[in-house]
């Protein structure tokens, strides 16, 4: 129902709210750059949230394992969440391993306009070369079955908004790169 008076009292804060999706391996940065890119964010005054899927884990998706039907249903409920925050006009930035291709279609849907593929780019070999948990040795021993990259798949994103190629770019620069995107191109601010 249309209320009288609102169109006379537009709300005082512009709604900025989008969706900014980090997908790729394991050890890729994806949490380094979410965190990094909420702090540049947070300073240049634009409200932000990162949801992890570690974090998540513990908690919303604390039920969910590692299979693809599993995986598909934490995606599905983080991009739900996602959504959510960007429509209470935040910049909600999600970092999960996202491995599959019909999981991010979903993810997009449920964010509608306002969503963001960003690939966070790593080759294997530098992922578990990082290997910042120890989870890639202990996939390799056979004691994390299905790990996404040794056994089991990693699609790649066929055509994100933006690829960060975190192991040639260093940290601040991949930030950098970012953050120049989101200004740019979400909330379309002059440089
Ligand atoms: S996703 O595939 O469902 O998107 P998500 O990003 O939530 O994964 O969680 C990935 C994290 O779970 C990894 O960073 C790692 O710490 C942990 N993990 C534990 N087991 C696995 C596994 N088999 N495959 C991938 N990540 C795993």
């Amino acid at each position: 129902m249309h209320h009288a008076g609102s169109d006379e009292h537009p709300p005082a804060r512009a709604r900025s709210g989008a969706v900014i999706w980090l997908t790729g391996l394991s050890g890729a940065g994806k949490s380094t750059l979410a965190q990094a890119l909420a702090r540049q964010l947070d300073e240049l005054g634009h409200g932000c949230y990162v949801l992890d899927g570690d974090v998540l884990r513990t908690g919303l998706n604390a039920d969910l394992g590692f299979s693809p039907e599993d995986r598909h249903e934490n995606i599905r409920r983080t991009a739900e969440v996602a959504a959510l925050f960007a429509d209470a006009g935040l910049i909600c930035i999600a970092a999960l391993i996202s491995p599959y291709r019909a999981g991010r279609a979903a993810a997009r849907q449920a964010c509608k306009a306002g969503f963001h593929e960003v690939h966070i780019k790593a080759d294997l070999a530098t992922c578990e070369a990082r290997d910042p948990k120890g989870l890639y040795r202990r996939a390799r021993a056979g004691e994390l079955p299905a790990f996404t990259g040794i056994d089991a798949p990693y699609e790649v994103p066929e055509r994100p908004e933006l690829v960060v190629e975190t192991a040639q770019v260093p940290l601040p620069m991949a930030t950098a790169q970012l953050l120049e995107y989101v200004l740019q191109r979400v909330l379309h601010q002059p440089q």
